[in-house]
């Protein structure tokens, strides 16, 4: 039985042995459960926050048109053997006008950092919110959000937060489109399109792990693949630094994004160079339609 309760002092009243949280915005899929069964594996009880953060939405449109459904999510969630669900209000998490933002230098300067004003700010402060209120010893985090991973890990070392973070693998759709709850909201017509940027990705992967380590050329395949798309950018960079990488001579992941109708989606592969080669972590593929689409 998953229990609900929409404060952080009750949460923490049913807090037992070791705690792994999962932060997330709720409509939940399987990338989520994923997280979820993972904490379910490692902990004595798993936590899973539910809350759509306005600190970190840089459009009024997007937060408004944030798909939300909390008796589902909890439904879900009891499925995969979460015990409790925290889902405070607005007024829980800021009882006041928030004034103080938790900002991470660097790791948030590029890409989805420099597209979206202030939202790893908005991130990384709801993160250290949920770190201090519900004290978690692990908190897990898809690698779908390869920049966020990074920028949480940086702020929960320079905050001396005593969590452990898990970084997990990337869920996508049976056709390979990376599950996003924003998913739900893109027109149909526009979805083959959309996999471009998965193309690209997957052409990338290939070369990297045929022995391609020149970053302007694992960029440029999956640029040739996504040519229909309107890229906001493609970037080789170091997996912990978010630095953009000229070769691929260490972890790094290349991230994508581009606008597609109304919706922003961002997708990376995760490439990691060891003696004999490059492993390449392209995700886990779903062989079903998601829960997302019920
Ligand atoms: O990845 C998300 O869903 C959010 O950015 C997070 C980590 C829950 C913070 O609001």
């Amino acid at each position: 039985m998953t229990t609900l309760v929409s404060t952080f002092a009750e949460a923490r009243a049913h807090s037992r042995g070791r705690v792994g949280l999962v932060p997330t915005m709720g409509f939940f899929h399987e990338g989520h459960l994923s997280l979820m069964e993972r904490a379910r594996g490692e902990c004595d009880m798993v936590m899973v926050s539910h809350f759509v953060n306005p600190l970190q939405f840089d459009r009024p449109d997007d937060l408004a048109a944030y798909p939300r459904d909390l008796h589902r999510d909890v439904a879900l969630a009891e499925s995969v053997g979460v015990d409790l669900v925290v889902a405070p209000g607005v007024a829980e998490m800021y009882p006041v006008e928030p004034v103080t933002r938790v900002t991470v230098a660097g790791v948030s300067d590029r890409m989805e950092g420099a597209l979206r004003p202030g939202h790893f700010a908005g991130v990384a402060t709801v993160v250290a919110k949920l770190f201090a209120g519900l004290r978690p010893d692990r908190a897990y985090f898809g690698r779908k959000d390869a920049q966020q991973l990074a920028v949480v890990r940086r702020m929960t070392l320079d905050l001396g937060f005593p969590v452990e973070v898990v970084g997990c693998p990337l869920v996508r759709e049976a056709d390979g489109l990376a599950l996003s709850s924003r998913n739900v909201r893109i027109p149909p017509e526009l979805r083959e399109r959309a996999l471009g940027l998965v193309g690209g990705l997957m052409a990338a992967a290939d070369l990297a792990e045929t022995g391609e380590r020149e970053g302007s050329a694992l960029e440029a395949a999956a640029r040739e693949e996504a040519s229909e798309l309107e890229l906001d950018y493609v970037e080789l960079v170091d997996a912990a630094e978010v630095t953009r990488l000229a070769r691929l001579d260490r972890p790094a992941f290349l991230a994508v994004a581009a606008q597609v109708g109304p919706i922003r989606l961002i997708d990376n592969v995760w490439l990691e160079p060891a003696n004999d080669g490059v492993t390449a972590d392209r995700g886990a593929r779903l062989d079903h339609q998601s829960v997302l689409y019920r």
